[in-house]
């Protein structure tokens, strides 16, 4: 799967809500985690891949914690505690990182892949990896929670990246 990069309409646009859990969506599911372990993310939400539907996967393998493989479908957040600023990166926007505040502990709740009732709660790292794949299934990227000055420079300069590395 080929992964969609800041620039890409889909990742701006809000996924609508998934209504079918079926074998389709299994398959999907199964591709996008061989397509974030390529590409050696940590999560990846279904309009990086250019699927806007509301759904994400997380497997912090890659990283000192280790959480299992997550799928989380029609994900809300239900509360958000604190916050913890740490560096961040995103599998879509190539070459940039920068210290994004966040909440330091979540609960979010959703769907699983057998269409039961799911909720996580998470601290530290994959707290900040749930937010981070939310932001991407409501629009947003890692990017928009930077200061106005630092957001527009750094999407000059990946604009400008785009332009000479043709995406
Ligand atoms: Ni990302």
């Amino acid at each position: 799967m080929k992964i969609c990069r800041v620039g890409d309409e889909v990742l701006r646009i809000p996924t609508p809500l998934v209504t079918d859990i079926d074998g389709a969506l299994r398959e999907t599911i199964a591709k996008m985690f061989y397509t974030m372990y390529v590409n050696k993310g940590v999560g990846l939400a279904a309009n990086q891949v250019g699927i806007s539907q509301k759904f994400f996967i997380v497997d912090l393998a890659l990283s000192q914690v280790s959480s299992g493989r997550l799928i989380l479908i029609n994900p809300e957040p239900v509360s958000s505690v604190g916050s913890a600023t740490e560096e961040e990166g995103c599998i879509s926007v190539p070459g940039v990182t920068e210290p994004v505040k966040r909440a330091a502990r979540v609960i979010f709740r959703g769907t699983d892949l057998d269409g039961n009732p799911a909720q996580i709660e998470a601290e530290g790292y994959l707290a900040r990896v749930l937010q981070h794949e939310y932001d991407h299934l409501i629009g947003n990227l890692f990017l928009d929670r930077l200061s106005p000055l630092k957001r527009s420079f750094l999407y000059k300069k990946l604009k400008k990246k785009r332009l000479e590395e043709h995406w």
